[in-house]
């Protein structure tokens, strides 16, 4: 039973993904629209290959809150599921389009790298602060599917970008409501907060992003790939970023964390949002 049958047998709406992946029309994929899009294959299999590895971040998370029974049931019979069913779906969108890839062996050559590099260590010590700097992720994640909606000339892969952003969206409230349940325990201030942010948004690219580029480059080109070429990759990618990634959103998002109101709000998202779009476009 996955997550989404598990919520509505549990009658529990708002829990869990309000789509399937038999509803992703894959058979219409029009090739024509995809064309020779390298950067939007390098997009769609690296996200593939993060998502399917839902296991071992969210193994950590579960052991890290043992103990709270509500917090466990989500992150092993929601979270987990979903995230991996992200994964699933846009592994099946790039065997289809994108057929002559070995998707399989580039992905176990990843996640040889990733496995290892996934331990418990990464975790912020405090409850409280590891379900803020998930909220960071999840921000991550929301945007980034909404940037690949508004980018992709591909109708069906914007329908399931569209699809699984709203549940990046979904897990970032509930990851938000968490850190207020620990943190009223806990009672962190908005520095210790800040700081956890921080740490958090910094880690995001560099493993992920990297892992995934060396073994997709691997197994296209036959050798790894140098450090001056995954910087040219960035330096592709930039462009996509500066016309389709919701800035805005993003820094919305990671404000709420925070719990500001009014003008220092607003005042915050002016700091904010072109703070992003330079570490963003690094
Ligand atoms: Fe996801
Ligand atoms: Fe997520």
């Amino acid at each position: 039973m996955n997550g989404t049958d598990a919520a509505r047998r549990q009658g529990s709406p708002g829990l869990a993904a309000a789509w399937h992946p038999r509803d992703i029309p894959l058979d219409a994929i029009d090739h024509g629209a995809l064309g020779d899009h390298p950067l939007l294959f390098d997009l769609v299999v690296g996200a593939s290959f993060v998502e399917i590895s839902a296991e071992h971040y969210t193994r950590n998370l579960v052991d890290h809150c043992a103990g709270r029974d509500e917090v466990v049931a989500w992150l092993a019979g929601h979270w987990e599921p979903e995230e991996m069913r992200h994964g699933e779906v846009l592994r099946d969108y790039a065997l289809r389009a994108w057929p002559h890839f070995p998707w399989q062996a580039a992905y176990d050559d990843f996640h040889a790298d990733y496995a290892a590099a996934c331990s418990a260590d990464e975790l912020e010590g405090s409850r409280a602060l590891e379900m803020a700097a998930r909220c960071v992720v999840e921000t991550g994640t929301a945007t980034f599917y909404r940037m690949l909606a508004d980018y992709s000339p591909e109708p069906v892969l914007g329908r399931i970008a569209t699809l699984i952003g709203q549940d990046e969206v979904r897990h970032y409230h509930h990851f938000r409501q968490y850190f207020e349940l620990y943190n009223g325990q806990e009672g962190r201030g908005r520095l210790a907060i800040v700081k956890a942010l921080r740490r958090r948004f910094g880690e995001v690219e560099d493993d992920d992003v990297w892992y995934a580029f060396k073994h997709i480059h691997r197994h296209r080109h036959g050798r790894e790939p140098t450090a001056a070429q995954y910087r040219a990759m960035k330096a592709r990618i930039r462009p996509i970023f500066h016309r389709h990634f919701p800035y805005g959103q993003a820094a919305r998002m990671l404000l709420r964390v925070l719990n500001l109101d009014g003008v220092p709000k607003r005042a915050a998202e002016a700091l904010l949002v072109p703070a992003m779009r330079l570490a963003l476009m690094r």
